[in-house]
C-alpha cells in the first residue's frame, strides 16, 4: 500500500515524526510509526536537560531508546537539539562566566554528538537563536558567550561527529521575513568564513489557513546558498473542536507544505511534530487550539493525510 514514506522514498526524501518512546506501547501508535515514516527525531529525549541533568553526568537511556527504535525499524535518526534556550538543566543558569559556559557547551556537544556519532544523519545544533525581528535572542548563551556561541557550537559538533549534517533550526522562519533573513545572512557568513553548516530547519508550527505563500521561494533561496533545507516540526493548529471545513483547510495546508518541499531539490523532507492529536504539545501551550497533526485523538487518519500524500505525489 502507498504510505507517506514510500512516497517520500520515491522522491529521495524522508518523512519523519517526533517520537516519545513510551507511546510505542500503544499498538495504534506503533503501527503508524512503523509503517508511515522513514525518519525519527526525539521529541524531548536528546535535549540538554535530558542528556546532561548534572554537569558532566550524561544520561542516554531515553535518547538511546529513540536511537534503538530508529535502528531496529530501519529509519533515519535526526538529532534534536544540542543548544537551545529551553529544556536545558538548571546548573547551566548557575554559570556566570562566558569562558566557563563555553567550556560547558563544548563539553555537552562533544559528549552528546560523540555518543550518537554514526547514528544520526543530522543535528539541530542550535535551535531558536533569533527573535522575530531578526535580532539575536538574548539567551544565556548569547549573553554570556556573545555572538560567537553559534559558530563555536557548530565547530564543536563537526569535531564530535564529522559525518552528521549540522543544521540551524527555528520557528516563524517559513516565510521570507526578518527572522528568516537573519538566518540567511548567518548561513552566508558561515559559508564565506568556512564555519561548518550544512542545513537549515524550518519548524513550520503553523496556524490553519496561514501557510506562507512564499514558503517554497524561501526554501529555495537557502538551497541556493548551498545548504540542505527541511521542514522539521510541522503541525497546523486550529481552534478546537475541528469542523469539516477546518479539516479541509488543514488538508490543503499540509498539501502546500509537502508540495513546497517536493519542489525544492535540496529539501530533504518533512518531519511532523507528533503522530496523534492526543499527544500534541499544542493544547498545552495554546489553550483552545489543537487538532494540529495528521491522526486524530483516536488514531484515525484525518484529511491532512491525503493532503500530505498528495504533496509528495500521491493520488
Ligand atoms: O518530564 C517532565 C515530567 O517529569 C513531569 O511530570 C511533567 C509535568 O508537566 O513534565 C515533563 O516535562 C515536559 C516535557 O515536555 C516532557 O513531556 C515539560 O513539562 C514540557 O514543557 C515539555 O514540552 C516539550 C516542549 O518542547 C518544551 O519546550 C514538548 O513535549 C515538545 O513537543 C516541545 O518541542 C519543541 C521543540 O523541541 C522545539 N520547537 C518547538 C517545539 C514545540 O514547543
Amino acid at each position: 500500500a502507498t504510505t507517506l514514506q514510500s512516497l517520500a522514498a520515491a522522491k529521495g526524501k524522508t518523512v519523519g515524526f517526533a517520537l516519545t518512546s513510551s507511546y510505542l506501547n500503544e499498538s495504534a501508535y506503533k503501527d503508524i510509526a512503523d509503517t508511515e515514516f522513514n525518519l525519527v527525531v526525539a521529541e524531548n529525549a536528546m535535549k540538554w536537560s535530558e542528556t546532561e541533568p548534572s554537569r558532566n553526568q550524561f544520561t542516554y537511556a531515553a535518547g538511546d531508546a529513540v536511537a534503538d527504535y530508529a535502528a531496529s525499524s530501519g529509519k533515519q535518526l535526526y538529532g534534536h537539539a544540542l543548544v537551545w534556550h529551553q529544556q536545558y538543566p538548571g546548573w547551566v543558569d548557575g554559570i556566570s562566566s562566558g569562558t566557563d559556559l563555553l567550556a560547558a557547551m563544548r563539553n555537552h556537544i562533544a559528549n552528546v554528538a560523540g555518543h550518537y556519532a554514526g547514528q544520526v544523519v543530522a543535528w539541530d545544533v542550535v535551535n531558536e537563536a533569533f527573535e522575530d525581528n531578526g535580532s539575536r535572542r538574548q539567551s544565556i548563551f548569547q549573553q554570556r558567550i556573545g555572538n560567537s556561541y553559534i559558530e563555536e557550537a557548530f565547530r564543536a559538533a563537526r569535531a564530535a561527529d564529522p559525518a552528521a549534517k549540522l543544521c540551524i533550526n527555528d520557528y516563524s522562519t517559513d516565510a521570507i521575513n526578518a527572522k528568516s533573513t537573519a538566518i540567511y545572512n548567518l548561513v552566508q557568513d558561515f559559508k564565506a568564513r568556512g564555519v561548518p553548516i550544512d542545513c537549515v530547519g524550518f519548524q513550520a508550527h503553523l496556524i490553519l489557513g496561514q501557510v506562507p505563500s512564499d514558503l517554497q521561494a524561501n526554501l529555495q533561496r537557502f538551497a541556493n546558498l548551498g545548504v540542505d533545507v527541511r521542514i522539521t516540526e510541522l503541525d497546523v493548529r486550529l481552534p478546537t473542536p475541528a469542523d469539516a471545513s477546518e479539516l479541509a483547510t488543514q488538508k490543503s495546508d499540509y498539501q502546500k507544505v509537502f508540495t513546497a518541499c517536493a519542489n525544492v531539490t535540496r529539501c530533504t523532507g518533512v518531519t511532523v511534530w507528533g503522530i496523534t492529536d492526543r499527544y500534541s504539545w499544542v493544547p498545552d501551550v495554546f489553550p483552545g487550539y489543537g487538532a494540529a497533526l495528521i491522526w486524530d485523538d483516536n488514531y484515525a487518519k484525518k484529511p491532512a493525510y491525503d493532503g500530505a500524500a498528495a504533496g509528495f505525489g500521491g493520488t
